[in-house]
């Protein structure tokens, strides 16, 4: 079966390891700090804050830009629900605006004619959804116009570009997950990223239960990462451009090989794709996902039940039309870096040889 995603962990990773092995320091230490450092440059912003995964990013910048209870920050439902929920955990309200059929991600039609409509957002949580990232020129205009933060959250987006700049430094804050299916991986783990030093010092006490050079002043977390994870990190995030462009050269091939027969993804000009997630649309979905898995090749819904339609937000009162008909539409093909050339042919043939199929039935 080609597998949906396929970490690699190598010698680079051990080699690594072994330095915290030998150096005899588990815990946060001289390896967080240099994939901190490391992983700043590579966003271009100031600061890094390395966490215990993606979702603690996410409390953790929340918290740390000040939001809290009475505060309603916009988002996407067509997310993991780590999205949503890192909200809750702060204290604010999730409130969810529709997507765009192409992309994917927030629809800031949507999300403007609700502000005009005068719905209060203290914040929006762009998800930058599949790798491709959001339409951040307009939500800065509507940010300046209504007065509200923007936090990426770029867990499924490491590298992705707009306008040439890197995904990470075009918010107030931005969160990366390293969750083992991530385009770069520490099995779990995460980072926030910021240019604000203030925002950057709260998170840093806020994953040390309230850590200050003058005691623990008020509450938090040990949401720490780990020196073995970070050296597993530093291996990764140098590798990360070669896995960038071998995922883009993949989901090229599949675009060639599909367009026009199923909906494929869509690159606008001012943006780069990181494919973390290759997603095709078809009515068919359901049994086209089966003839895939019966000739070998693994696929994946994302997300089948968006977050709105999730049992613990029921009580969400919104229609989001698009995100409900995608979810019925939606399916993920392999497209991860170590796909070779016989795997993606399988993978096409077979999405031709079922349209084919149905054709023949059809008459
Ligand atoms: C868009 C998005 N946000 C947040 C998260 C949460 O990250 P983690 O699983 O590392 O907690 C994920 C990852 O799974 C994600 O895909």
């Amino acid at each position: 079966m080609i597998p949906l995603a396929a970490p690699t962990l190598g010698d680079a990773e051990l080699d690594q390891i072994a330095t915290v092995f030998e150096r005899g320091q588990l815990t946060r230490g001289p390896e967080v700090n240099a994939f901190e450092t490391e992983f700043a440059t590579f966003c271009d912003t100031n600061h890094a804050i390395a966490t215990a995964n993606g979702t603690t990013a996410l409390h953790t910048a929340f918290h740390a830009l000040g939001l809290g209870e009475s505060d309603r920050i916009a988002t996407t439902p067509f997310s993991f629900i780590a999205s949503a929920n890192a909200i809750r955990w702060c204290g604010a309200t999730p409130t969810f605006v529709d997507i765009r059929a192409d992309t994917y991600n927030i629809d800031c039609e949507a999300f403007e004619q609700r502000l005009r409509d005068g719905e209060q957002i203290d914040a929006v949580l762009a998800v930058h959804a599949f790798g491709l990232p959001c339409e951040m020129d307009y939500l800065r205009e509507l940010s300046d116009e209504h007065d509200f933060l923007i936090i990426e959250d770029a867990a499924q987006a490491h590298s992705a570009q707009y306008n040439g700049e890197p995904v990470g430094s075009l918010g107030d804050a931005a969160c990366f997950s390293f969750f083992a299916s991530k385009n770069m991986t520490t099995g779990e783990g995460g980072m926030v990223v910021t240019d604000d030093s203030a925002v950057a010092e709260r998170a840093r006490s806020f994953i040390e239960h309230g850590k200050t050079e003058d005691g623990y002043d008020g509450l938090g977390h040990n949401f720490c990462m780990s020196d073995v994870t970070a050296a597993i990190g530093r291996a990764q995030l140098e590798k990360l451009p070669g896995y960038t462009d071998a995922r883009r050269q993949n989901a090229q091939q599949l675009t060639s090989q599909l367009e026009g027969i199923v909906e494929t993804p869509v690159e606008p000009a001012n943006r780069r794709h990181v494919y973390h997630i290759y997603t095709i649309q078809t009515e068919q979905r359901d049994s086209l996902r089966t003839h895939l898995t019966e000739h070998g090749v693994a696929t994946g819904v994302y997300y089948e039940t968006p977050i709105h339609r999730q049992p613990a937000y029921r009580d969400h009162d919104v229609q989001l039309p698009t995100a409900d008909r995608l979810s019925n539409r939606v399916l993920a093909l392999p497209v991860h870096p170590h796909l070779a050339a016989d795997e993606l042919d399988q993978i096409t043939t077979s999405v031709h040889e079922y349209v084919k199929s149905r054709r023949r039935d059809a008459v």
